[in-house]
């Protein structure tokens, strides 16, 4: 897979924004790949941070995006997987900062906490923003050490369970 392409994914309560992301990547020529769900099904969403965050983590791609009602779960288990720094924005504000400072390489959003307009302003400006490193490559580092001690860099990769 090309690295540059965005993996997505969601559970049922981040499905209605997916279409709106997918649209705002293509319109911006970035290549970007859904892994699911694929309908408002119920389903666990540990399953679709791991295809996602596991990809990360793994260095197939960069940088990917993860969906669900608060975006709260899917951050907490993104944020297991060695490497990933996964950052749940609701403002642009934060999709800002948490590029230049944190070098974010997955964004969380809740699917019914962030209206879709506001979502994809979150997302341009995660998109746009460079990390600034220099004094934040300190943090950076530490959490690199902690990951070392606190994480197994085997990863998960669960199978999805057939409905
Ligand atoms: C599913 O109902 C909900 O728990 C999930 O989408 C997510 O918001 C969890 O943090």
């Amino acid at each position: 897979m090309n690295p540059k392409t965005i993996l997505i994914g969601n559970d049922h309560g981040g499905y209605d924004l997916v279409p709106h992301i997918l649209k705002l990547l293509d319109e911006k020529g970035v290549s970007a790949k859904h892994v699911g769900s694929f309908s408002g099904e119920i389903v666990r969403y540990p399953y679709y941070a791991a295809k996602v965050a596991g990809a990360v983590s793994r260095g197939e791609i960069e940088r990917g995006i993860l969906i669900c009602s608060t975006g709260i779960g899917m951050s907490i288990i993104a944020n297991r997987f060695t490497g990933v720094r996964a950052s749940l924005c609701t403002s642009t504000y934060m999709g800002k900062m948490t590029r230049a400072h944190n070098n974010s390489n997955l964004l969380c959003l809740g699917g019914r906490i962030t209206g879709y307009l506001e979502a994809l302003d979150i997302l341009e400006t995660w998109l746009a923003t460079p990390y600034e490193g220099g004094r934040h490559d300190i943090s950076l580092g530490l959490i690199a050490e902690a990951e070392k001690v606190l994480c197994n860099p085997g990863g998960w990769t669960p199978e999805e369970p057939p409905r």
